[in-house]
């Protein structure tokens, strides 16, 4: 297991999602699952769906136990740096967008 560790921006993580190299977002922290990917008990699609983007949300949804989290510490490489990534937009800035579209469509 490597001991570098490192800051990722978002650019740099985004090229980090296939098989060979695959890194996930959690809570700001960045760990390489590509070894990891054959011994996850949730299956490997679920983490290559997830690679090089922020999987915080994902990873919560399934509320892993104590076992994972240790298991996560081994494969920390480092942290995301900048802003948040974000896989959608807030529903609020949806909701505004699709506000404007119909007053648009309705003034023309
Ligand atoms: C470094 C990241 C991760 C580690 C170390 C990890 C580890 C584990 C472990 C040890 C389990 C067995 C149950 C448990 O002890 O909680 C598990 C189950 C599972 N994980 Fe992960 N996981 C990671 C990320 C993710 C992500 C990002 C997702 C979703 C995209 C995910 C989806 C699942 C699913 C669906 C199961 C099966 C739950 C079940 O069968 O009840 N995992 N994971």
């Amino acid at each position: 297991m490597t001991e570098k560790r490192s800051e990722f921006s978002a650019a740099e993580l985004a090229t980090l999602s296939s098989r060979s190299n695959l890194h996930l977002l959690i809570s700001g922290k960045v760990y390489d699952v590509h070894e990891f990917l054959h011994e996850h008990p949730g299956g490997d699609l679920v983490l290559l769906g997830e690679g090089g983007k922020d999987a915080t949300k994902a990873f919560e949804d399934i509320q892993h136990t104590d076992d994972a989290k240790e298991l996560m510490a081994e494969l920390l490489v480092g942290y995301h740096t900048g802003e948040r990534m974000t896989t959608q937009e807030p529903k609020q800035t949806q909701i505004k967008r699709k506000t404007a579209i119909i007053f648009q469509l309705k003034c023309f």
